[in-house]
C-alpha cells in the first residue's frame, strides 16, 4: 500500500514491523516501571506518530508533553545552547521522563536536550528512540535506553519522519530516492 508520492520510495520497514517492536519497546517500559507514572516528552514534529503509538501501548499511568526546538546550521554547533521553540506544558522535576525521539543521527540535538532535562530534576531520565544512525554519530557516550531500529546512513522518511516537511504521514519507514 503505497500512497501517493512523486519520489520513489522504497520500503524499509513496514507498518506490521513498526507496529510489533513498539509492542515490545511498550512491554518493557512498563515492566521497568511498575508501580510508577512515566511521562513521555515527543521532540516534534518526528516523534509524534512513535509517541501516540507507543503511549497507547504501555500499560501504566501516563502523561504527555511536547517540545519543539530548532536544530542548528554547523556555524552555531559549538553555541551549546537549545533554541525552544515551544517548551513542556508543565514542571517535569520529580518525574519519570522518558524522551520520544524519532530518529537520532549526529547526536547534537539529543546532546543539548540531555543537558537542559537533567538541569530540571527528572526523578528518572530515559532515551527512547524509534531509529538509530550509529554510523553517523558525532557526539559520543549518548546512552540510548530504548531503539526500535538501527538504521544505515540513507535518509529515511514516513511515519512522522520527513523530507523537508514530506512524507510524514507514510504508515511505512523507506528510503527517499529522489527524482532526478
Ligand atoms: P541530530 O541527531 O542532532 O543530528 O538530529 C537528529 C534530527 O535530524 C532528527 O530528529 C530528525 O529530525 C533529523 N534527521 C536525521 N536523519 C534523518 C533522516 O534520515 N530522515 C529524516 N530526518 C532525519
Ligand atoms: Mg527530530
Amino acid at each position: 500500500m503505497l500512497k501517493h508520492t512523486s519520489d520513489t520510495i522504497e520500503v524499509y520497514l513496514t507498518e506490521e514491523q513498526i507496529a510489533t517492536r513498539i509492542h515490545e519497546i511498550a512491554a518493557d517500559i512498563t515492566a521497568r516501571f511498575q508501580g510508577e507514572e512515566v511521562t513521555l516528552v515527543g521532540i516534534l514534529k518526528g516523534s509524534v506518530f512513535f509517541l501516540t503509538d507507543l503511549a497507547k501501548r504501555i500499560d501504566l499511568p501516563l502523561e504527555i508533553e511536547f517540545m519543539s526546538v530548532s536544530s542548528y546550521g554547523a556555524m552555531t554547533k559549538s553555541s551549546g545552547v537549545v533554541n525552544i521553540k515551544m517548551d513542556l506544558g508543565s514542571d517535569i522535576s520529580g518525574k519519570n521522563v522518558i524522551i520520544v525521539e524519532d530518529i537520532i543521527d549526529t547526536g547534537n540535538t539529543l546532546q543539548r536536550l540531555l543537558e537542559l532535562f537533567r538541569s530540571r530534576n527528572p526523578k528518572t531520565l530515559t532515551l527512547c528512540t524509534l531509529l538509530d544512525k550509529p554510523d553517523r554519530r558525532t557526539v559520543k557516550g549518548i546512552q540510548v535506553d530504548y531503539t526500535g531500529f538501527v538504521v544505515p546512513d540513507k535518509f529515511v522518511v514516513g511515519y512522522g519522519l520527513d523530507y523537508n516537511q514530506k512524507y510524514r504521514d507514510l504508515p511505512y519507514i523507506g528510503f527517499v530516492q529522489m527524482e532526478e
